[in-house]
């Protein structure tokens, strides 16, 4: 149920906070691709950025603090594409001016920071929402329908891996005496287990169900950063991915007593010079295996926007048993297209459409990085039930 009102049908103006590879590369296009939403103003506290914004969408007005964003009557969305430990302040306090807010991935540091966004969203009654884009790649799109549609039968184990080779380049603030990039320090939020984790666990709770049986992580430290280098989290669940149970009530024994289910891992890190795939999906019927990442963020980095397929060097390949034969059968893909995200937060604006990305339902993936988090650092499993 939505507390704001929005009577409008016209524009809504979009202040974007932050204008670094977030506000430029992804939300500005976005929204300029969204009729109805409008970019309307920037904040950023580098003058290089805000003469970028300004030659990127003439007319807007840029602002130096944020304060003069939540304050521009021009703004009624603001964006928040700030580095994580910004989020909670930056949020409540676009609440309190009475802004409706997005902010992108990971939603808060915490539950308990997260809690507090919903209150201020709740009490003000404005729109929250989280850039959880990722719902709408297409290499997910794709696993879900092929899930969907039983074709490797009951999953078995679900991996996703997102890694890369070194620290994420170009990510440095180039207002921060820090020698490198805000995501290799705690103070700021960083960490791969954060920074990817919080779409891969996202995804995990799309397609597997909000609470495991319990989970088990392993991080681990091998540069001088104050974050986890590379991490891997093993989420047991009761019942198959799709299945009623799946969020862990009853299943059959295994052999040696243990419960039988999904097995859902993640890894995320920055050691991996060779790329593991994406999603490597094991079933009683079938495989389904896929390299290579959704082609949208490449795209809007070449200035293109709308829906895309994988490129085809990445497209997935499903094996599975047709008449006792087990055989590579086509895929089709789901194409992916970000601009549905603005598109459903127009829609909730103007009460035409329920939220697609409630941040209730993104804390559920907060609670399972914790979990992991917590797991990683005391060498225990953390159950859940
Ligand atoms: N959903 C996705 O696919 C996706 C992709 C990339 C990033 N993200 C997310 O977007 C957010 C930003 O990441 P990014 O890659 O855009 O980082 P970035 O390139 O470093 O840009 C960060 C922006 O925030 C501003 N900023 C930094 N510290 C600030 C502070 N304390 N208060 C206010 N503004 C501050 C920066 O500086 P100036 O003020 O000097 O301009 C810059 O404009 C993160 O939450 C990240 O996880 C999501």
């Amino acid at each position: 149920m939505s507390g704001w009102r929005t009577d409008t049908r016209d524009e809504i103006g979009v202040g974007l906070a932050g204008y670094g590879l977030a506000g430029r590369v992804f939300h500005g296009p976005l929204v300029a691709h969204t009729p109805g939403l409008k970019v309307r103003a920037v904040f950023s506290r580098t003058p290089a950025r805000r003469d970028e914004a300004a030659a990127h969408y003439p007319g807007i007005t840029t602002h130096a603090t944020y304060e003069a964003l939540l304050d521009d009557p021009q703004v009624q969305l603001v964006v928040v594409g700030t580095p994580h430990d910004t989020h909670e302040p930056m949020v409540v306090q676009a609440a309190q001016a009475g802004k409706h807010v997005v902010v992108d991935k990971i939603m808060a540091l915490s539950v308990a920071e997260g809690e507090r966004m919903i209150a201020a969203a709740r009490q003000a009654q404005v729109l929250f929402s989280v850039f959880q884009n990722r719902r709408w790649d297409s290499d997910y799109l794709t696993l879900k329908s092929v899930l969907e549609q039983g074709l490797i039968g009951e999953p078995y184990v679900i991996e996703s891996t997102v890694t890369t080779y070194g620290a994420t380049p170009g990510y440095r603030n180039p207002t921060s005496d820090r020698p490198r990039g805000w995501r290799t320090y705690a103070e700021f939020g960083g960490g791969p287990m954060r920074d990817w984790g919080a779409h891969l666990f996202d995804q995990a709770v799309q397609l597997a169900g909000p609470q495991p049986l319990n989970v088990f992580a392993d991080f681990q430290h091998r540069r001088d950063w104050d974050v986890e280098t590379a991490g891997m989290a093993y989420l047991r669940y009761l019942g198959t991915a799709g299945s009623p149970e799946r969020s862990g009530q009853s299943d059959q024994a295994g052999r040696e007593g243990a419960p039988e289910g999904l097995r859902y891992v993640i890894e995320t890190g920055s050691i991996s010079a060779i790329q593991r795939p994406r999603w490597y999906a094991r079933g009683s019927d079938g495989t389904y295996i896929q390299f290579g990442r959704d082609a949208q963020e490449a795209a809007l980095n070449r200035g293109e926007v709308g829906p895309r397929v994988m490129d085809p060097e990445n497209a997935p390949r499903l094996s599975r048993y047709v008449e006792g034969q087990l055989r590579d059968v086509p895929v089709d893909q789901v194409p992916g297209n970000y601009l549905e995200y603005y598109a459903n937060v127009l829609s909730a604006l103007r009460s035409e459409a329920d939220l697609a990305v409630k941040p209730e339902n993104v804390l559920h993936s907060l609670r399972l990085i914790e979990a992991a988090s917590q797991s990683a650092q005391t060498g225990q499993v953390v159950n859940f039930t």
